[in-house]
Order: structure tokens, then sequence, then C-alpha cells
């Protein structure tokens, strides 16, 4: 696995498109976007991952998004920058890492567990609330918004 991660200044459309994949709302991608640290994982000058972070409170950071291009998902790339958003958080002092996720998205679920993250909160019926459209991942509606916290 070849990969560079950097940070970037400014979003292009290339990077609002992968993060829709995480978010379907363009104005609240670039609304946490202006405030938040972006790292664009490459591989050469192909595009490959992106996270967004966005510190919070004094000491507590949140992975406000982060997606992988379809065609590169499933091959370890969201660990790493998964990683990457970690290492990033433990060097710069914070003392929490957060991410929040839906009730009905499995994978995602397992892979920030297995990253070390922990269940701390459950939004009740957030996603309805909030989305006009409804959303069902792995036969299971998306009601629930699942917060997880990784403590340093
Ligand atoms: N149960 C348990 N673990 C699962 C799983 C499941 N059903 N599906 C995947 N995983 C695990 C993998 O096994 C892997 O762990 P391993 O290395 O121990 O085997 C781990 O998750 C990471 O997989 P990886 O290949 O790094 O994930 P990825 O590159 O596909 O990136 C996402 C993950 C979520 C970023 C990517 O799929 C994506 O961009 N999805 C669309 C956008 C999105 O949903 N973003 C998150 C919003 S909260």
């Amino acid at each position: 696995m070849q990969f560079q991660i950097e940070r970037l200044n400014e979003i292009k459309d290339e990077h609002i498109s992968l993060l829709l994949l995480a978010d379907p709302s363009e104005k609240l991608i670039r609304e946490y976007c202006q405030s938040g640290l972006i790292f664009a994982m490459n591989n050469d000058n192909e595009l490959i991952g992106i996270i967004v972070l966005l510190p919070f409170g004094e000491e507590s950071i949140e992975i406000k998004n982060i997606a992988v291009g379809e065609s590169y998902q499933g091959k370890g790339y969201g660990k790493q920058l998964l990683k990457h958003g970690i290492g990033f958080a433990k060097q710069n002092e914070y003392k929490r890492i957060r991410i929040g996720t839906g009730n009905s998205s499995l994978n995602q679920l397992g892979l920030y567990q297995k990253c070390g993250f922990r269940m701390i909160r459950i939004y009740k019926d957030f996603f309805i609330r909030n989305y006009e459209e409804e959303i069902v991942e792995n036969g299971i509606q998306c009601r629930d918004m699942v917060i997880l916290e990784m403590e340093f």
C-alpha cells in the first residue's frame, strides 16, 4: 500500500465529491472545511481519501468527515487515514478524539472500534430529525447517531 498524506489549505471539487460520500450536505461540508483541518491521502497525483478534523472545546477534536474513493475502499486506506487523525490529535496534545456515525453504518462502527474508539452516547432519531430522505444501510433504517470517542 503506497500513499502520502498532506494537509490542504483549500478544497477543490474533487475533494467535495469525495466528502459527499460520507455527508450528503455540501453546505455543511463547506462550513466545517472552512475552520477544520483537512488532510488528503494521495498516491502520486491520484486522490485516495480525505479526513477533516475540527477542534471543539479546549481539549477535544472531532472527525467531521472521513471518506475513501469507492474504488479504493476495503483495502485498508480508511484505517490508515483514521490512524493519521488519531496521531495528529495525540501530537497536538488533545485529550480525546470523537467521531459520530449512524446506527446502520455497521462497517464504520466495526472500523472505529477496531481502531480503539468506544461508544459513549446515542442521539436518538438524529437522522430522522435532520435529514429529509430516509436512509437505509445494510437493511437497517438509519435513525440514531452513535458517538464514539477515544481518550488519550
Ligand atoms: N465488521 C467489522 N469490521 C469491518 C466491517 C464489518 N462489517 N467492514 C469493514 N471492517 C473493517 C475491515 O475489516 C478493516 O479492518 P481490518 O484491517 O482489521 O480487517 C477496517 O474495517 C478498515 O477497513 P478499510 O479498508 O481501512 O476501510 P476503507 O478504506 O473502506 O475506509 C470508510 C472506510 C468508511 C472511510 C470508507 O468505506 C468510506 O469512505 N465509506 C463512505 C463514506 C463513509 O461512510 N464515511 C464515514 C462516515 S461516518
